[in-house]
């Protein structure tokens, strides 16, 4: 089972699912920190539609990081063009969960 928690204007939200039972929302990745929020009705843009194009998906990563997949090239040169964006920085559609993380919707 893993454990995500959100931070949503200053209020955690805490999802746990196993990995294999999540239903792919078809934005983003599969497995993806955007797949996860929408599965949990947690409201995390994606403009682009989970297509690395924009960086309305930015999250800011408060713990765990080593719980997410490496970051790719695309995703880094989308990321360097974000508002905001710090060394915890990643697109959530691009992110796939691994393990417990807490991350911030910036
Ligand atoms: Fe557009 Fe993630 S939703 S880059």
């Amino acid at each position: 089972m893993i454990r995500v928690t959100f931070i949503v204007d200053g209020e955690e939200k805490v999802v746990q699912f196993e990995p294999a039972a999540l239903e792919y929302r078809r934005h983003g990745r599969p497995g993806s920190l955007l797949d996860v929020a929408l599965n949990f009705d947690i409201p995390l843009e994606h403009a682009c539609g989970g297509n690395c194009a924009c960086t309305t998906c930015h999250i800011i990563v408060r713990q765990g990081m080593s719980n997410l997949s490496d970051m790719e090239d695309e995703e880094a040169d989308r990321l360097d063009t974000a508002w905001d964006v710090t060394p915890d920085s990643r697109l959530a559609c691009q992110a796939i969960v691994k393990g417990d993380l807490v991350c911030e919707l910036p």
